[in-house]
């Protein structure tokens, strides 16, 4: 295939948000070499055709011909097929780097990955223009997208949709999907605000963690009330949203991008060895929820993804479409509290096997079809947060918060943390109980023993939850519970 020829290539796009492109680039993919192998199996065919039709004919001349062939068809295949696979195996690996990079791209709101070329449909968030993604894309992949050729070209809303709708189609070539609407700005609203912020003890001069910063709705009731405020999000998009709505605050507000387990290392890499107190406010806002490029919800089609962070290694529908049987059983159970675990799980790897499971209301449809609907809940709500919870690692994230939070907090320093589901809520209740017990016991022992752990005091026997007023204005604070802890 020749590229078209080089007008097409806008080099220097003056940047004009909220319109959409799709952007065709040459490349070399694992899929050019399945398209070889599939090449091969055709002939291999049409070749068996032929001899059954020469050998029922009694063309014996004929079928010795047609067979000959097809011997050494089959040695020339047989002789390639593993270099072939190597082949593809290592095309496979050069491409998540791309894959990777496209993900990470909040403009890419579709790709397909074929034989010799890539179509990307690109929408301009920011400032950027086309070709500054396009570079982003060829430094993630250098070995994958070759040569400058490129053509680009602009659509309308309604192109980009149909374009969409064409690659929806083969759910084998579309590994991302997003709406073809305008970016909508970052509305997260702040759950226990006036609680979370009374608790903490905020003031002049004092320093305080946000380990979620998200919207950026609590560090800005800290910074309101004199205190300086380091806020960490593993989310690019609510790191951008923070800094722009907290910019006000000058240097008393700093925005750091990584996980909340990692809080002791960034802080003392910024030279802050402890604080006063540390808010966390767990799980997913609401940009994140509701946009469904980003794969959360399954009230909305979107690609089956999942990350808080777009740049980690191993979205949902990886993990639906690659891991065992018993692992993804295991994960519905342990972390959704699933008790059709077992049977989604079959579900899914029967289904799975027909195509992969690519987006949201696919697998969404798939857990349906084991979980009829009773009362309220959707039924795959349960699975969606054992997967979301599995791919972000929140439960190993939350309890190294936990520990090194405590490390890093002052005598008389508080730690706030809301959780929204059980097994967030239980982690914290008894991280809080354990730490602040003077002894433990056991049966096994025939007398206590001090605790070693023994740090702090909790503030909050029981968890504070939000007012009717609350709940009104906010139906998805309706199952926020939070605990307070002192360091003693
Ligand atoms: C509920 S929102 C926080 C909203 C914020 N308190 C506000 O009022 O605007 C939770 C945020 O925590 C982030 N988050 C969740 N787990 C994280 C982790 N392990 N490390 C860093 N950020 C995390 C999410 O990306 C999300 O932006």
């Amino acid at each position: 295939m020749t590229p078209s020829p080089p007008e097409y290539w806008v080099a220097k796009l003056t940047p004009n948000p909220g319109v959409n492109y799709t952007v065709t680039l040459w490349s070399t993919t694992a899929a050019s070499v399945d398209d070889q192998s599939c090449h091969w199996d055709r002939e291999r065919s049409a070749l068996r055709a032929a001899l059954r039709e020469a050998a029922e004919s009694g063309d014996t001349k004929r079928a010795q011909a047609l067979a000959k062939k097809l011997n050494s068809l089959n040695d020339s295949f047989l002789g390639n097929l593993f270099s072939l696979r190597a082949h593809a195996d290592a095309a496979l690996t050069r491409e998540s780097g791309l894959r990777a990079a496209l993900r990470a791209d909040n403009g890419v709101l579709g790709y397909a990955l074929g034989s010799v070329a890539m179509q990307v449909l690109l929408q301009l968030p920011d400032e950027r223009g086309v070709d500054q993604h396009i570079a982003d894309w060829r430094n993630a992949a250098p070995e994958v997208l070759d040569g400058s050729e490129c053509i680009l070209q602009s659509c309308t809303p309604e192109e980009a949709t149909q374009w969409q709708e064409k690659h929806r189609a083969k759910s084998n070539s579309i590994l991302k999907l997003g709406e073809a609407t305008p970016a909508t700005p970052f509305r997260h609203i702040t759950v226990l605000g006036r609680e979370a912020t009374d608790a903490l003890l905020p003031g002049e001069g004092k320093v305080m963690l946000d380990a979620t910063l998200g919207g950026g709705g609590h560090s800005e009731l800290l910074l309101r009330c004199g205190a300086s405020v380091w806020g960490i999000d593993r989310d690019p998009a609510a790191c951008a949203a923070a800094r722009k709505r907290l910019e006000s605050y000058g240097n008393r507000m700093h925005v750091m991008a990584g996980c909340f387990a990692d809080a002791k290392e960034l802080l003392h890499r910024e030279g802050i060895e402890s604080v006063d107190g540390i808010i966390a406010d767990l799980g997913i806002s609401s940009p994140q929820v509701d946009t469904p490029q980003r794969g959360f919800s399954f009230l909305t089609e979107g690609p089956l993804d999942m990350r808080m962070d777009p740049n980690s290694p191993r979205c949902a529908a990886d993990i639906v479409n690659n891991a065992p049987e018993e692992e993804i059983a295991d994960i519905l159970h342990r972390y959704g509290e699933e008790r059709a675990s077992r049977a989604i799980a079959r579900r899914i790897v029967q289904q799975r096997t027909a195509a992969p499971i690519t987006t949201t209301m696919r697998l969404a449809e798939i857990i349906c079809s084991v979980l009829p609907r009773r009362g309220r809940q959707h039924p795959a709500t349960r699975s969606f947060q054992a997967l979301r919870i599995a791919v972000n690692d929140e439960l190993g994230q939350l309890e190294s918060l936990l520990k090194n939070g405590l490390s890093l907090l002052h005598k008389g320093g508080r730690f706030a943390v809301i959780t929204f589901h059980s097994l967030e809520d239980r982690a914290v209740k008894r991280f809080f109980e354990h730490v602040s017990k003077k002894e433990l016991d056991r049966p096994e022992w025939p007398m206590p023993r001090p605790n070693p752990d023994y740090t702090a005091r909790v503030i909050t026997r029981k968890p504070i939850t939000p007012d009717a007023e609350e709940l009104t204005a906010n139906p998805r604070s309706r199952s926020a519970k939070l605990r307070v802890l002192e360091k003693i």
